[in-house]
């Protein structure tokens, strides 16, 4: 398997960012959002790097000593590959290192691959938010880890 790798997010990879989250998600973030990341010192943006390209993209925020994942998304030629897990696991070690308390998640009740991921985490199930996302009105979970 190629080397890959995950790093901060840097200017110089928005293009392929937002690519990346435009394929994933019939709700995009708008053009600046990922620009603004980068300056928030709450926000922890990371990329997934494979010979150079951006593979996959992961979003942290710090409230408190809560840590909440934002987003986490992999281009579809290689996803099922171990980059989202690689992504995630760079994710909760930065909120480990940032002394949070727990991380908790909404995900879409029909996104079946995305709750696998975060369940091997060990993320369980703590609240349900009903018609959560306003273009197909779908429900989303809650998950949360706690650290120990
Ligand atoms: C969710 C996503 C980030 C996973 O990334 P990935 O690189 O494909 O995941 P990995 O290859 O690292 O898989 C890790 C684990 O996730 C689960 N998983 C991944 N794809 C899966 C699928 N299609 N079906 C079921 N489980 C799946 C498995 O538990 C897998 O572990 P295993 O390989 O030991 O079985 C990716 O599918 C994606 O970008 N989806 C679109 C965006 C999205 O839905 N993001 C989450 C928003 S909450």
């Amino acid at each position: 398997m190629k080397r890959i790798y995950v790093r901060e997010m840097q200017p110089a990879d928005l293009p392929s960012v937002h690519e990346i989250d435009r394929q994933a998600f019939s709700m995009p973030w708008p053009p600046d959002a990922y620009r603004h990341e980068i300056e928030d010192e709450h926000s922890f943006p990371v990329v997934a790097v494979a010979e150079g390209e951006i593979i996959g993209v992961g979003v942290l925020w710090l409230v408190l000593d809560e840590a909440h994942i934002a987003t986490i998304a992999v281009r579809p030629e290689w996803r099922g590959r171990g980059v989202g897990r690689l992504i995630l696991g760079r994710l909760l070690e930065i909120a480990r290192e940032q002394n949070a308390r727990l991380a908790t998640l909404e995900v879409r009740v029909g996104n079946y691959a995305a709750q696998a991921l975060y369940r091997s985490f060990g993320f369980e199930l703590v609240g349900w938010r009903p018609r959560y996302y306003s273009d197909n009105r779908e429900d989303a979970l809650i998950m949360t880890l706690r650290f120990v």
